[in-house]
């Protein structure tokens, strides 16, 4: 079947490295554990962000748009991706950002401010009317004479899922070349759209393997619907001949912790020992989460010793600098 790939820009450094993960002692021996590099998608760009983006900044250019709008977290690595490119491209970018402005500006919200992004900071318990807030920001923008390209959270629409579509072609096109099977790919999921990519384009290049969300966000459990939901958009919206069974769909629970961007001691010992021992950084919220929820996994033998894991770094070093002090103390 022929891909309808929407037109996109070339913001992110690829391909990115696909290789095996050199065997560190944290990693239990006899699994064979290989590693997507997104990390390292670009400096500014890096992660899994800016795939996304360059389908939806596309549309905004297309649109003649002179802002993205975009929300987050203070910590967004989305909303730094979406400034980062803005700023490349010409444009303004405006921001939602959820939570009490921080004393400090460290990590994804220096380079924000650095990109010279509008910046709203809205309480967290607005954030069921995230839609809506930004659609006012926008309003107001208009009213100025402005034209904004609003961009749902973490890029995670129809359009955004196309970032992972194609990312999942470069990646079988890796691992033919390296003659091997993957049987399962891991990453972390927050907004689903990294997920559904990954998901669609496995079916779409006909690389039969497993799609894991590893839970990094949601208590009690990740609600499966959204997943869904933005499957059946994606497949309905580009007439994609792809069929899907819900228990297609893993999510890996037990992984959250103490909640959504907040870090137990073991997480971080795991952390830390992981970044002394591979030279790989990992993030505290997605990837560091992830990481040790695969691990964990293997510890407790869930998986066969026989299949080889691919992990995907969607990057969000930045997210280190601002919890630097619990890294040490
Ligand atoms: C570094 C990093 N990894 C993983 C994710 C999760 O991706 P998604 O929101 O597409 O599920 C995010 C999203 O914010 C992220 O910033």
């Amino acid at each position: 079947m022929k891909v309808p790939f929407p037109k996109s820009l070339n913001l992110a450094v690829t391909p990115t490295p696909l290789e095996k993960l050199r065997d560190i002692p944290l990693i239990p021996p006899d699994y064979k554990v290989y590693i997507k590099r997104d990390d390292l998608t670009g400096f500014g760009l890096s992660g899994n962000k800016v795939r996304k983006l360059e389908f939806l900044a596309y549309e905004a250019l297309k649109k003649k748009a002179d802002t993205l709008v975009t929300c987050g977290g203070f910590q967004s690595n989305h909303a730094r991706a979406t400034a980062l490119v803005a700023a490349q491209l010409g444009l303004k970018s405006a921001l939602v950002l959820f939570g009490d402005e921080p004393p400090q500006n460290e990590g994804n919200l220096f380079l924000d401010k650095l990109c010279g992004a509008e910046i709203g900071f809205v309480p967290l318990s607005e954030y069921e009317n995230v839609d809506r807030i930004m659609e006012q920001f926008s309003s107001e923008l208009k009213f100025k004479g402005r034209n904004p390209y609003i961009i749902p959270e973490g890029g995670s629409n129809p359009l955004g899922v196309w970032g992972y579509i194609k990312a999942a072609f470069e990646m079988k096109k890796q691992i033919d070349k390296l003659e091997i099977k993957i049987a399962k790919i891991v990453t972390a999921l927050s907004s689903a759209g990294t997920y559904c990519g990954l998901f669609l384009g496995a079916k779409l290049c006909g690389w039969k393997t497993e799609v894991m969300g590893i839970n990094v966000r949601f208590l009690p459990t990740y609600p499966k619907e959204k997943i869904i939901t933005l499957l059946e958009k994606t497949i309905a919206q580009y007439r994609l001949k792809v069929r899907f069974t819900e228990k297609e769909i893993k999510v890996v629970e037990g992984y959250v912790g103490e909640g959504y961007a907040l870090n137990k001691k073991e997480e971080i010992e795991f952390i830390k020992a992981f970044i002394s021992k591979s030279g790989i950084l990992l993030d505290p919220v997605y990837t560091g989460k992830a990481m040790f929820g695969l691990v964990d996994r293997l510890k407790k033998g869930e998986f066969s010793r026989k299949e080889k894991i691919l992990f995907l770094h969607t990057g969000g070093g930045f997210g280190l600098f601002p919890v630097k002090e619990k890294y040490f103390s």
